[in-house]
């Protein structure tokens, strides 16, 4: 039988195969062979083709790139990737949270924006979204939180009722939710969305001072976004529109492309400033904090493979290189445990062995063996220390982790009050003075288009005096349209 232009067919161990379309019988009309060891190797390889979807943002896409520095924060950073002129590899993938792994793109949700940067000191990790802030700001909160949002245990529907019960009984939930209310909610496409580090970090500059950074990637493309009325349309005509704009624009060349900025505050401005820094549910304005360019982030390989470099793509905040560390946010402090954790159980201990994960630059870990394991372990020896040439930890030069001073009893408390750490005033200010009345037209139809599906009177009621307090105006309108006052 002729194979045209292609090679013949093999097993998985190499050896050519007799036929891609009859399987092994007593005869032509006679029983399948047990030892027709191909037919099995097809249906076992076929039953565990699928690794558990995330948790949470299961449903995404994603791209390699280049990040290129074109300012000059040194002054701020010894971090390899941000000196003056440095081009990096990268990768992005952009999900929903809440929806499974065929779940709409369209859905209304936050986008997730994960970025692994491929640095000469090692993989560093940008696991943001497109909002610059969260629903919640304590860790032991989060996955109540996405209960709230996932599916019921009875039905297996979503279920409004539940995400306005959480969020009103979570007022700190009040300026993210605002966000998603709004237009910004449903973005038109993955291209079309900033994205926002969100947590506070901490850069160290080469002379060992220590600055809190936020970091923001603004489109070039410009912010644009869908009514509920064309998402909900796109839902149903394409569900992975998002997926699709984005692999086929970097399929024609239209590489999409983020400016980065970051806002910097001195260390010592942290402890006075009027409201906790620290705090996820907020923004530093920028009038207290300028942005600050940065560089470029430029999206233009597609992947060859969807499953093996996006959907095996592990993303974790834990991965921060020298001159970059973590901040007193509860929540990062809660994410730098739990990514690392789920990868071990999604895709495997060695996950960071695979193509999307593997670092650019030398590994010279003491790990080894476990499951699926490829590299060969590196070191002369397999425990440290050793006198027979195995890598040395380089304490002179690394040995200043990049942390902060604490001390105090141990407590379960909310973050310390400060006089303007209130749980509504910048969801207002988002309402009065950042949105023209279209904006806040449309907020109020899809707040209460939301409220009118299957919330129950007493979340109502509590969900009406939620954005009374956010703005009274909106929240009068919001009870018109919802039931005429
Ligand atoms: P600014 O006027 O300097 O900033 C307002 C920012 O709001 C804009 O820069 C833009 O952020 C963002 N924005 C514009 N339209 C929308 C929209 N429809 N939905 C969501 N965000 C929008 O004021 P402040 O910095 O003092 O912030 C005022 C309020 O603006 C905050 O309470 C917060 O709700 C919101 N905001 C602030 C951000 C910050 O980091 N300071 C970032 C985003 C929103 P961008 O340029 O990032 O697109
Ligand atoms: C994915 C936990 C808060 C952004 C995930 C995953 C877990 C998780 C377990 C699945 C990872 C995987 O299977 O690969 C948590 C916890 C949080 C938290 C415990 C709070 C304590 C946040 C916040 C942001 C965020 C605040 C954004 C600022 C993301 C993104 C992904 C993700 C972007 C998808 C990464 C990817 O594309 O692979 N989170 N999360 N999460 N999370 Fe969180």
């Amino acid at each position: 039988m002729s194979h045209g232009t292609f090679d013949h067919t093999t097993t998985n161990a190499g050896i050519p195969v007799e036929s891609d379309e009859h399987s092994l019988t007593v005869a032509a009309d006679g029983p399948i062979l047990l030892q027709d060891a191909y037919l099995i190797e097809k249906m076992a390889q076929f039953n565990r083709e699928r690794v558990p979807e995330r948790v949470v943002h299961a449903k995404g896409g994603g791209a390699y790139g280049t990040f290129e520095v074109t300012a000059d924060v040194s002054q701020f950073t010894k971090a390899d990737l941000f000196q003056p002129g440095r081009r990096t590899e990268m990768l992005a993938r952009f999900s929903t949270v809440a929806g499974e792994q065929g779940s709409p793109d369209t859905w209304r949700d936050p986008r997730g924006f994960a970025l692994k940067f491929y640095t000469a000191q090692g993989n560093y990790d940008l696991v943001g979204n497109n909002t610059p802030v969260f629903f919640v700001r304590d860790p032991l909160k989060f996955q109540d939180f996405i209960r709230s949002q996932k599916r019921r245990p009875d039905s297996g529907l979503r279920d409004h009722d539940m995400q306005w019960d959480f969020w009103t009984l979570s007022p700190e939930s009040a300026h993210m939710v605002t966000w998603l209310m709004g237009d910004r909610g449903i973005p038109r496409t993955w291209r079309h969305m900033n994205g926002y580090g969100s947590h506070t970090y901490l850069w160290v500059n080469g002379g060992g001072e220590k600055f809190w950074v936020k970091y923001h990637f603004k489109t070039d493309q410009g912010i644009e976004y869908l009514t509920q009325e064309d998402a909900d349309r796109l839902a149903g005509e394409n569900a992975d529109a998002h997926r699709q704009d984005l692999f086929e624009s970097i399929a024609r060349r239209e590489a999409p492309t983020w400016t980065l900025y970051v806002q910097v505050m001195p260390f010592d401005d942290a402890p006075d400033y009027r409201f906790n820094p620290f705090d996820l549910t907020k923004v530093w304005p920028h009038g207290d904090y300028p942005l600050i360019e940065v560089g470029r982030m430029r999206l233009d390989r597609n992947p060859d493979d969807h499953f093996v470099h996006i959907e095996q793509s592990a993303f974790e905040p834990s991965n921060l290189v020298p001159g970059i560390g973590p901040s007193p946010d509860k929540m990062l402090l809660g994410r730098l445990f739990s990514y690392p954790d789920t990868h071990r159980y999604r895709i495997g201990p060695n996950y960071t062995q695979l193509p999307p994960n593997r670092p650019h630059s030398p590994v010279r870990s003491y790990s080894k063996d476990g499951p699926m394991r490829y590299e060969p372990a590196r070191t002369g020896a397999v425990y440290a220390p050793n006198s027979y040439g195995g890598p040395a930890a380089d304490t002179a030069r690394f040995g200043e982790p990049a942390g902060w001073h604490a001390a105090g009893e141990m407590v379960r408390q909310a973050y310390t009050p400060r006089a303007a750490d209130d749980d509504f005033g910048q969801a207002g200010t988002m309402v009065r003075d950042v949105l023209d009345d279209a904006q806040r037209t449309r907020l109020v139809g899809n707040i209460a288009g939301h409220l009118a599906d299957g919330v129950s009177r007493p979340v109502l009621d509590r969900a009406l005096r939620y954005w009374r307090n956010v703005d009274k105006d909106l929240g009068d309108r919001v009870a018109t349209a919802v039931d005429g006052g």
